[in-house]
């Protein structure tokens, strides 16, 4: 049985959604963190703070997930994350620079071919 959009129309939505965007804040507070963490020498500490990261990230997907927040047929959007996540860099004309964190990110990549496959297909 699907979670999807159990909670739209329900009394549980408003505090779904609450919920959500508090887990979403706990994951951006903790991986600040561990950044912070890691920046000022305590190597140990900034994993417990990226687990913990990546747990309220889990969190705040279920309750997205509850309220129907991303489409239940998710590819389209997928291919749009891919497109920006890549920063379009197959299209981009060379002297334009997109929009970088500070550090290099690495282009999204789909390791699994059946994803591969699923993306391209629809
Ligand atoms: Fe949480």
């Amino acid at each position: 049985m699907s979670i999807f959009n159990i909670a739209k129309g329900t009394e549980f939505e408003d505090l779904a959604r609450n919920l959500m965007q508090a887990e979403a804040n706990g994951t951006m507070m903790y991986y600040a963190l561990a950044r912070l963490a890691k920046e000022q020498g305590y190597d140990d500490i900034a994993p417990i703070f990226i687990e913990a990261a990546n747990q309220e990230a889990v969190h705040a997907g279920f309750y997205a997930t509850l309220i129907g927040k991303y489409p239940q047929n998710f590819w389209s959007l997928v291919r749009g994350l891919e497109k920006a996540e890549t920063c379009g860099e197959v299209k981009r004309p060379s002297r334009t620079r997109c929009a970088q964190p500070v550090f290099r990110r690495q282009p999204m990549r789909w390791k699994s071919s059946r994803v591969r496959k699923d993306i391209t297909a629809s």
